[in-house]
């Protein structure tokens, strides 16, 4: 992209005041901008003006999740279908690391938080002891996409490598950086980080596989004859990755994805609901559960919209490849974003003050035309770390890791 073509852009978006300093910056800088402009997705702009457009729900009804007891009774046929599948190379594993992690406070990637009191325990090395547990099982190495952003990927790179990949096999990692969209002010311009950057951030975890697609990873899938993909958070630290029993059970309901979820802790809960929208796989958001539907039971008096998603699903890549390329719906977020102001300092605010555009993962559930979800015992298998104390936090994480035996 060239000076003009970058002009255009900006003009067809009404964003020309991105190029307000271009004539200071250096070359080297000029050359970095048109850069940013041609790489980042300013399609998403568009929606701004819809920003306080509610998206209308359809019909919800409830999704049976499997539960723990059936799950029992076919734990071993389920096990050896799943160790299966992983020997053989059909399952590979996403990790979700391009989020910026505002909530848990910390200017370096999440995963290099050090959650040891008397030792270092880094949220990435759980990730990969976890994964590890199948390994051995199996002994069979999983294949591991890393998905990065622009913002953290030297940093995460750099500290795999110095902490060699904390054991596993290199030859089984894929770093891929995620795409950017722009964040804006509350009139819908484009904030400026500094003369030569716009604030930036990752266009949300629902932009995965597009990702993956546009880094060209498809075709090494492929190759490597991967069928499903485990995409999962890198904040739970209990995350059970590449789960033979969850896998087996996929594969033996055939369903298009399988999403685990755990019992919510109690009705009002904040997290999304596994359900049925207009007869498709969907979740309905703890803040869109109208009181009809948190009463509504079924025959046997238990609560229907009782099973959270936890982020961490089993896709079926040839189910994915149907929907690549459907437009994915955008959320308009508000969130403190880091700007440049008129007498051109940096402000690192810390209440929200732009929106963000971001694709979610679970927008993606919806395109899918089948979906399993797979209960897993919540004490063993989530502990998210989203806040430095109180709910979902390194605190809490703490607890829960101690319950199951990890020394900290
Ligand atoms: P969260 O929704 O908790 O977002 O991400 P976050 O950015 O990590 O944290 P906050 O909201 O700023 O505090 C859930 C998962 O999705 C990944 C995160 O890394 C985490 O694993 N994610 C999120 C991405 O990979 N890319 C994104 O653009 C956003």
């Amino acid at each position: 992209m060239n000076y003009q073509e970058a002009k255009k852009k900006l003009e067809q978006y009404g964003q020309e005041h991105v190029f307000q300093y271009y004539n200071e910056l250096s070359d080297k800088d000029k050359e970095q901008l048109i850069e940013q402009i041609q790489e980042t997705d300013m399609e998403v702009l568009s929606l701004f003006e819809q920003k306080d457009k509610l998206q209308k729900k359809g019909k919800i009804t409830p999704l049976a999740a499997m539960q723990l007891d059936e799950i029992e009774k076919n734990r071993q046929s389920y096990f050896n279908m799943g160790c299966s599948a992983l020997k053989d190379g059909r399952i590979g594993a996403v990790l979700l690391a391009g989020g910026m992690g505002t909530r848990l406070g910390s200017d370096e990637p999440k995963g290099m938080y050090n959650i040891g009191i008397t030792r270092e325990v880094y949220i990435f090395e759980r990730i990969i002891q976890n994964l590890f547990d199948v390994v051995e099982q199996t002994g069979t190495y999983i294949h591991l996409f890393i998905m990065t952003s622009d913002k953290n990927h030297k940093q995460t790179t750099r500290f795999f490598q110095e902490k060699n990949y904390f054991g596993y096999n290199r030859e089984y990692i894929t770093f891929f950086k995620q795409d950017m969209a722009p964040a804006v002010d509350y009139q819908g311009n484009i904030l400026m980080e500094s003369k030569s950057n716009m604030s930036t951030s990752p266009n949300g975890n629902g932009g995965w596989f597009t990702s993956i697609i546009r880094n060209g990873l498809l075709d090494e899938i492929h190759q490597k004859g991967i069928e499903f993909l485990n995409v999962f958070a890198v904040d739970n630290v209990l995350q059970r990755i590449a789960d033979p029993v969850f896998i087996g059970a996929v594969l033996e309901k055939n369903c298009a994805v399988g999403s685990k979820v755990v019992k919510k802790a109690n009705p009002n809960e904040n997290v999304g609901v596994m359900c049925l929208e207009d007869g498709k796989p969907s979740i309905v958001e703890y803040y869109e559960l109208t009181d009809e539907l948190k009463d509504a039971r079924d025959e046997n008096g238990k609560p229907v919209y009782n099973f959270g998603v936890i982020l961490n699903y089993l896709f079926r890549i040839k189910d994915l490849e149907k929907i690549a390329s459907k437009k994915m719906p955008f959320h308009i977020v508000k969130k403190a974003v880091p700007y440049m102001n008129e007498s051109e300092e940096l402000i690192k605010p810390k209440e929200p003050n732009a929106y963000k555009f971001e694709a979610l993962v679970l927008d993606m559930i919806h395109m899918m035309d089948s979906c399993l979800p797979f209960e897993v015992v919540r004490n063993k298998e989530f502990a998210p770390i989203k806040n430095k104390t109180g709910v979902d936090s390194v605190e809490s994480a703490r607890a829960l890791l101690k319950e199951n035996g990890v020394d900290l």
